[in-house]
């Protein structure tokens, strides 16, 4: 892992990247490179099968790099931007093994050939290198010996293909940025915390901030974050970022997203057994990814609607000062629930930001993102984010995003019947239905309580994809940044 990549035009490459298709010969621009047939004979070596990510290397005695790598493109018809993703992890991977600091990337040719264009292949690298890049040491201290790393200089003669490089290295560092919010543990991250990174954010890159707490949070009634937040020392508060183009679409409306940001989710007094508590830092990962989406809009995207952001921060604690199991909150919508399980907590601070966001930013449409329940997890493990709206055009758009980004989503169903689940005899609805059918959709049609129906909506649970447990992809053990990438290529138009 590199502590720095960046591309540029100048400067000598120590290691010349060229590929091939499985089953298939050099094509002529890297035959114009092998100066010396070198790459060609190593192509004929046993090791060369050709499989996607399969490195054979080579040195060459002419030419201009002292070392070059012939990497395997699998297949032809089967090369896609997802694998071009996996496979800048594999060549940053390998050069970081190599310890080698430049690299020249000679591969525009057999993507194009492939049919996937300059600036999107170079992107889906530039995005596999700089995931695959990221590491998170900030916590490590003196008990651990420091991994010396440098930096990686790319290069490629391709101008399209460069630029895309740049681009995805920057959604790339966006994405990091996400994935370091989450690994801060939440002795440090506290909603108060995570306020101040927001407004550093938007310092830094011309955003309008507010933050929302104390006697505000008791104006407003926000009824889900008082109570969610109550238990703990480490304040509530609501985070709403600002992005507004310089020139905005004529009558644009905002995007407006959503993150649930809980800084540490015990259970509250529906305590979590059986050490599921372990990791539950990470439930702050909707708002994270929300933070990183906005740092992508600000410095990449720059799109041309405005777009607001809406963090819902609390910690789900334990103490005398707890809401509990029996409660009835009343939201600002005015819509009662009762409080059957206090681990269903997200849900409730959720509820506070579209009620919001409905009543106040006039959306052109919502999208929230929240580590809302273990049952999205057992459904669909860490492959595909849980997707819930029944409006078909933002449904459409979402997929599109998703299937561009590699951020994949699943559709489950909204219907009435799981609205009649969350029927309370005591107020209007309940947080959570005592019995274990159907958790994620339960979640959904909750939420559903809290946006008008005029208003497109789509609410993503994120609670399997927004960790991995190890390497998969490019992306290493802990958090994955998910919805970053996929929010700023919904914003791409
Ligand atoms: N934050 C959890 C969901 C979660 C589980 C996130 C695993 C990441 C990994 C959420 O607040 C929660 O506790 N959900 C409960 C809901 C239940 C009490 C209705 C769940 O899914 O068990
Ligand atoms: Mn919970
Ligand atoms: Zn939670």
């Amino acid at each position: 892992m590199f502590s720095e990549v960046s591309v540029g035009v100048r400067g000598q490459a120590a290691v010349l990247v060229v590929g091939r298709f499985q089953g298939e010969g050099l094509d002529k621009p890297t035959r114009a490179l092998d100066k010396d047939a070198s790459i060609a004979r190593a192509l004929r070596r046993a090791e060369s099968t050709g499989d996607l990510g399969q490195i054979t290397e080579v040195f060459p005695r002419k030419g201009a790099a002292r070392r070059a790598l012939l990497v395997g493109l699998g297949p032809r018809g089967k090369l896609s931007l997802e694998s071009l993703r996996s496979l800048g992890a594999t060549i940053e991977r390998k050069l970081a093994s190599i310890k080698e600091p430049s690299a020249r990337l000679e591969l525009s040719a057999p993507f194009a050939a492939a049919g996937l264009a300059p600036p999107l292949a170079g992107q889906a690298i530039g995005e596999g290198l700089g995931l695959a890049a990221y590491i998170c040491e900030h916590f490590k201290g003196k008990g651990s010996k420091p991994i010396p790393r440098g930096s990686l200089a790319l290069a490629s003669s391709d101008p399209a293909f460069r630029a895309g490089i740049e681009r995805g290295l920057a959604l790339a560092e966006s994405t990091n940025l996400a994935r370091t919010l989450s690994q801060t543990p939440p002795n440090i991250a506290t909603p108060a915390w995570i306020a101040s990174e927001a407004q550093k954010l938007a310092k830094d890159h011309a955003l309008a901030c507010r933050v929302f707490r104390g006697e505000q949070l008791v104006k407003e009634r926000f009824e889900g974050l008082i109570n969610v937040g109550k238990a703990s020392e480490n304040d509530p508060c609501l985070i709403r970022l600002e992005y507004t183009p310089k020139a905005a679409r004529k009558g644009a409306k905002p995007v407006v997203l959503i993150g649930k940001t809980m800084t540490y989710d015990s259970g509250g007094l529906s305590l979590k057994i059986n050490n599921s508590m372990r990791g539950m830092k990470r439930d702050k990962d909707g708002g994270c990814a929300v933070l990183g989406a906005m740092h992508a809009i600000a410095t990449v995207v720059r799109p041309d609607v405005p777009v607001v952001a809406l963090l819902a921060a609390a910690e789900n604690s334990i103490s005398d000062e707890a809401y509990r199991p029996d409660d009835v909150l009343t939201y600002r919508n005015g819509v009662t629930v009762e409080v059957t399980n206090t681990d269903a907590e997200g849900r409730l601070v959720l509820a506070d930001a579209l009620c919001w966001a409905c009543e106040k930013e006039n959306p052109a449409c919502i999208i929230d993102l929240a580590t809302l329940t273990g049952g999205v997890v057992t459904a669909l493990g860490s492959t595909f984010a849980g997707m819930f709206c029944d409006d078909d055009n933002l449904r459409t758009r979402v997929e599109a995003a998703a299937a561009a980004s590699g951020d994949r989503v699943w559709r489950l169903p909204l219907h009435q019947e799981y609205r009649d689940m969350m029927k309370s005899s005591v107020a209007d609805i309940v947080n959570s239905n005592p019995n274990r059918k159907a958790h994620p959709i339960q979640g959904a049609a909750f939420l559903a309580s809290f946006v008008d129906d005029s208003i497109p909506w789509c609410h993503l649970d994120i609670a399997g994809v927004h960790a991995v447990e190890s390497t998969s992809g490019p992306f290493s053990e802990g958090a994955t940044g998910w919805g970053v990438r996929l929010l700023a290529q919904f914003l791409t138009t």
